[in-house]
């Protein structure tokens, strides 16, 4: 049996693998849609979570800005409940087995194949492809490495990430039968559609980072009397019918959505208790600013001691690069790169 082949037999549990972007503010959709699955399955599975600052240089960052944020996040995660006793919480960049990987995989990539990627695509679609970074296009190797480096089973992601979560299995497999059974061929985990929130302005489209407006989204650290306004100035539909039909009405369903959400419930049984939009737009309110308060209070104690999160994450990188460099060593060896000693 190959080192790998007994790595992955001594293994008991699944691993799982997913990666986080520093940009932008996370928002209650990041939250109800993500990061609270992370910390529900940490319990079951060996799970590994990766604020993801690498991917954010793909599209211009300000530098203290992205700095700040990585430590927010961390914070986040932590204070949305990731143990880092149960769970491996890193930085991407504190692991560099990652760019290093993801140079041996781009010699398993193709040209082709990376043009193909839709995500690519939409990103350039204004600016044109000439002055799209070069790193905007490997992109998806290195979120491939990312994966491949940890023999990640299960992968969550949302829909959006599909295609690159296809071409690391594809890369993964290309790899294999060229170089040698290296890595685990990961699985997609993509969350069947149970609650996914809109956004506010916007109700045909997911709450997003980059797409939504600020007035759109509800920031997991908008202080409570914005989460207020903004819920409450969210789009409604034309007819003042209050009903649980995501087609036709998606404004209101939203907010149903919102407050089954916040209290545990299901929009369908509380479009029954509603008549009128008004009330419906302050229980969904009152209730996610009360979903949120737990979140908000533990990160106020996490965030008042940075070096504490700094030293979360040094750790955690410790951890992921135990499994991670001889990964990293199996293939370059595999490739025919010279070790160095
Ligand atoms: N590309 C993902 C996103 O933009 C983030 C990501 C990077 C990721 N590396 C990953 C997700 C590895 C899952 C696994 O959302």
């Amino acid at each position: 049996m190959g080192d790998r082949g007994l790595a992955h037999t001594m293994r008991l549990m699944t691993r799982v693998l997913s990666g986080i972007q520093p940009t932008g503010d996370l928002h209650l959709g990041n939250f109800v849609g993500a990061v609270r699955h992370w910390a529900s399955d940490q319990h079951q599975h060996d799970s590994y979570y990766c604020i993801v600052d690498l991917h954010a240089l793909t599209l211009e960052q300000d530098p203290a800005e992205l700095r700040a944020k990585t430590l927010q996040v961390g914070a986040l995660l932590l204070a949305a409940g990731l143990d880092p006793d149960v769970c491996t919480i890193f930085v991407q960049s504190h692991v560099p087995a990652h760019p290093q990987l993801s140079w041996l995989l781009e010699c398993v990539a193709s040209f082709g194949e990376l043009r193909r990627m839709t995500q690519f695509k939409d990103k350039t679609a204004k600016g044109g492809e000439g002055a799209a970074r070069a790193g905007l296009f490997t992109y998806p190797v290195l979120m491939a490495a990312d994966i491949l480096l940890y023999h990640a089973d299960r992968v969550p992601v949302g829909d959006d990430q599909r295609q690159h979560l296809e071409l690391a299995r594809d890369i993964g497999e290309r790899f294999n039968s060229r170089y040698g059974e290296i890595f685990t061929i990961p699985q997609a985990a993509i969350p069947k559609v149970g609650a996914r929130v809109m956004d506010l302005q916007d109700p045909t489209i997911k709450m997003s980072k980059s797409r939504s407006s600020p007035q759109g989204k509800v920031s997991l650290l908008d202080p409570p009397e914005v989460i207020t306004r903004k819920i409450k100035r969210a789009v409604t539909d034309v007819d003042s019918e209050v009903r649980y039909d995501p087609k036709a009405k998606p404004g209101v369903s939203n907010l149903l959505e919102l407050l089954a959400v916040a209290t545990d419930s299901t929009p369908k049984e509380l479009a029954a208790k509603y008549d009128q939009y008004g009330p419906l737009k302050n229980d969904a309110a009152a209730a996610v600013v009360e979903f949120l308060r737990p979140l908000q209070t533990a990160y106020a104690d996490i965030i008042a001691d940075p070096a504490g999160v700094t030293k979360v994450l040094a750790a955690g990188a410790d951890k992921a690069e135990s499994v991670a460099n001889p990964t990293l060593a199996a293939a370059a060896l595999a490739m025919g790169l010279l070790p160095r000693s």
